[in-house]
């Protein structure tokens, strides 16, 4: 077969992840053909030569079987992705932000033009829960859907905990890592996990929340006075993004530092890694884990969706009636 034609947009952490494992994997059959980035004056990897090409360059360019979408810029991202799929294409993105803030349309664009759009990326790096969810647990209720979606806040926890790091010094650890955000508040404050929570609820029950609409705490006042506190009862304090079905057929939705003890599975998912924890009506509980952030989980998730859409892969969003949502922003909550 001919090779997969790549138009890559952004060639940052992910993008140059997913590079660097195209020219390992030969086999594979893709090609990147073209790049576009925001600074082309940045020092890179590369020549400055390979990033001649405007992201609109890209669009116009309908040789291209793929465009890969891994900018930082939510608005900028979706203003792409949107176009992308009015021409009906076939669209890889790894933007959380962007996606949780637009799944209705971007659900509606594809049905309507006949593109395609993956985003396992955009959720817990290289574990994939999305195409889990929603090309396995589709048919089957789901008592819940529970993890650790963060590996940046994570992983400051982690050196905390294990030899009693500052938290600024180990959040700067974090982003010399490549795990954290741009702007590490996303990260620190719970707005990344909120972003994937939301993914995760149009895939594992249908619904398709804004993020606003989700509770989200972060880690900025957990001290290591809270910590060993915990250790010394058994437990860890992680952040512990929660998707619950309730009685009725409501939904609750909330992000928090929780105390995790020592029987449950999340209690070993430890430094940039992610777990996720699926409780399904007859499958019983299912508890998968992995890396969460970095560019060659990240970009392996991208490779992932490459390889879905070559053979046609699409989300089908579950079918079972939808539950309503329980509006956790409504619950008055006292921070000490
Ligand atoms: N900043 C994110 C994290 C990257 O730390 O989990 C992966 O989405």
């Amino acid at each position: 077969a001919a090779p997969l034609r790549i138009g890559l947009i952004g060639f940052g952490c992910v993008g140059q992840g997913l590079y660097d494992i195209l020219q390992h994997l030969p086999g594979f059959g893709a090609e990147v053909r073209r790049i576009a980035v925001k600074n082309p004056d940045k020092p890179r990897s590369l020549p400055k030569e390979a990033f001649s090409f405007h992201a609109d360059e890209l669009l116009q360019d309908r040789e291209l079987d793929v465009l890969v979408e891994v900018i930082d810029d939510a608005a900028e991202a979706f203003r792409l992705v949107s176009a992308a799929l009015c021409q009906g294409r076939q669209v890889v993105t790894a933007n959380k932000a962007m996606v949780s803030q637009h799944l209705p349309e971007l659900v509606a664009l594809q049905r309507e033009f006949g593109g395609t759009l993956l985003y396992e990326a955009a959720v817990c790096g290289s574990i994939p829960v999305i195409r889990t969810l929603d090309a396995y647990f589709g048919q089957e209720p789901l008592r819940s859907v529970s993890g650790i979606f963060n590996g940046s806040s994570n992983y400051v926890l982690t050196r905390m905990g294990e030899d009693g790091s500052e938290y600024a010094g180990a959040l700067v650890e974090a982003q010399h890592k490549g795990f954290a955000e741009t702007d590490p508040t996303l990260d620190m404050a719970a707005f990344d996990p909120r972003s994937k929570a939301v993914i995760l609820a149009a895939h594992a029950y249908g619904v398709l929340l804004q993020p606003e609409q989700v509770l989200n705490l972060g880690i900025e006042n957990v001290s290591a006075t809270d910590i060993g506190y915990a250790a010394v009862a058994n437990q860890k304090i992680k952040v512990v993004a929660g998707l619950y079905l309730l009685p009725d057929n409501q939904l609750t939705v909330f992000v928090t530092p929780q105390f995790v003890d020592r029987k449950s599975p999340l209690y070993t998912v430890d430094d940039e890694f992610n777990g996720v924890v699926i409780e399904a009506e007859y499958a019983g509980t299912q508890f998968l884990r992995g890396r969460g952030a970095g560019g060659h989980p990240t970009g392996s998730a991208v490779l992932a969706d490459l390889a879905a859409l070559r053979s046609s892969f699409r989300y089908a969003y579950p079918k079972l009636a939808a539950p309503t949502l329980a509006y956790t922003t409504d619950l008055e909550i006292e921070i000490y």
